[in-house]
């Protein structure tokens, strides 16, 4: 879930033009985002794709009326707490009922006083705010909640292994110097080495994680060349050796330019491409791509690698659910990586997900809103 936006977003159901003209220019001149749609099925389409904070519904409408369409939005899960106001000519007390009834919000009645149109759309408008941020502190409060429940874990547990095989090692070494072979010495060596590096890479996420967790991180958007930060992230990921056997295709589009804050955009493809090649066998592909949609920049990184089962693809983003798994040549990890991303990700009021398919490969999806001058 995404910090609410500002402006409020309403959607004006009539059949009538002029009466939705008559509407508009009540809420003029104020920081609304405002839609409309001419009858209920126009309206329940436009409701499912996007995303609004307040509904003004007429009753009386051919085809499908006020009532039937407040029932169907409160079905869905996306509307069912959006509030409804209908406008309406009816002030019958069986008519008033039957719009509560099917879960409107308020009415107001037709001819309307425009004050009061205004001064009901405001406290609905604002009630509604107050709850989505209570909604969105509480999932952060959780998502901090479990975050803290794993640092402790992975202090306690994963971060120990490697310093504890790096310690024996150094024991072995200093305790029979003299009596092994060189070949078993620098067998050693590279062996407190590799630990040590692993422990190390741990601690630099966990830094990472933290920096985000604790907010220290400020979001600091500017102008950037979207193929620029791709090929800096390819060249980052190829000087991992897996990474060589691996293809990293950019299929680059004319030049992009996003308002993205750089060390965090380049974290995004840093961990996602390190996944990719962690999760794909040598030989595989990793195909990079970017498409244009109305508002917004959608990402894609696409491997071939052993994919993700449905179930576990479905709650990878959510705030409690952690789950790791060993990269096809045994690489071990936090998981924590995709917890990062999607913290970057939300900075920039976009969103993430993954469709992938056990055996064929993953597509890791992200947005990132156009800002349009
Ligand atoms: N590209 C991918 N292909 C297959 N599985 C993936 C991919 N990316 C992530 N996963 C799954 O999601 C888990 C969490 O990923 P992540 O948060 O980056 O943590 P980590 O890489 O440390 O395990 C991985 O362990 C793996 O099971
Ligand atoms: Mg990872």
């Amino acid at each position: 879930m995404n910090e609410p936006e500002k402006a409020y977003k309403i959607l004006v159901v009539d059949d009538i033009p002029d009466n939705i003209k008559l509407i508009r220019n009540v809420l003029y001149g104020r920081d609304f985002n405002i839609s409309v749609a001419t009858d209920g099925k126009q309206a329940l389409n436009i409701a499912a794709i996007r995303d609004f904070d307040l509904f003004i519904l007429d009753i009386a409408m051919p085809d499908m009326d006020g009532y039937e369409v407040a029932s169907k939005l409160r079905l869905d899960t996306r509307t069912a707490d959006v509030p409804i106001i209908f406008v309406t000519a009816k002030t019958f007390p069986t008519d008033l009922a039957k719009g509560f009834e099917v879960g409107g919000s308020d009415y107001i009645t037709k001819p309307f006083n425009t004050t009061e149109l205004l001064a009901r759309v405001m406290n609905h408008l604002e009630l509604k705010r107050s709850k989505d941020i209570i909604k969105f502190q509480n999932n952060d409060l959780k998502e901090l909640l479990h975050t803290q429940k794993k640092l402790l874990s992975i202090v306690s547990n994963d971060l120990q292994d490697p310093y504890v095989k790096a310690l024996r090692n150094a024991n072995k070494l200093l305790t029979r110097f003299t009596s092994i072979s060189n070949e078993e010495k620098i067998e050693l060596i590279n062996e407190i080495q590799q630990a040590n590096q692993i422990g190390y890479d741990l601690t630099l996420e966990l830094n990472e994680w933290s920096q985000i967790f604790s907010d220290k991180l400020t979001f600091k958007p500017v102008n950037l060349a979207l193929n620029k930060v791709i090929a800096f992230s390819i060249d980052q990921i190829k000087e991992f050796k897996k990474a060589q056997k691996i293809q990293i295709i950019y299929e680059k589009k004319n030049d992009l330019s996003l308002l993205a804050d750089e060390h965090m955009l380049k974290r995004i493809f840093f961990h996602l491409l390190h996944n990719a090649i962690k999760f794909t066998k040598p030989g595989g592909d990793v195909i990079i791509s970017c498409i244009l949609t109305e508002n917004d920049a959608e990402i894609t990184v696409y491997d071939t690698g052993k994919g993700i089962e449905r179930d576990i693809a479905e709650s990878l983003f959510q705030a409690d659910f952690f789950h790791n798994s060993q990269g096809t040549e045994g690489e071990t990890g936090l998981g924590l990586g995709l917890k990062i991303v999607k913290r970057y990700v939300q900075k920039h009021g976009g969103r993430i997900w993954v469709e992938s398919m056990p055996g064929i490969g993953s597509d890791f999806k992200f947005t990132i809103p156009l800002v349009r001058v």
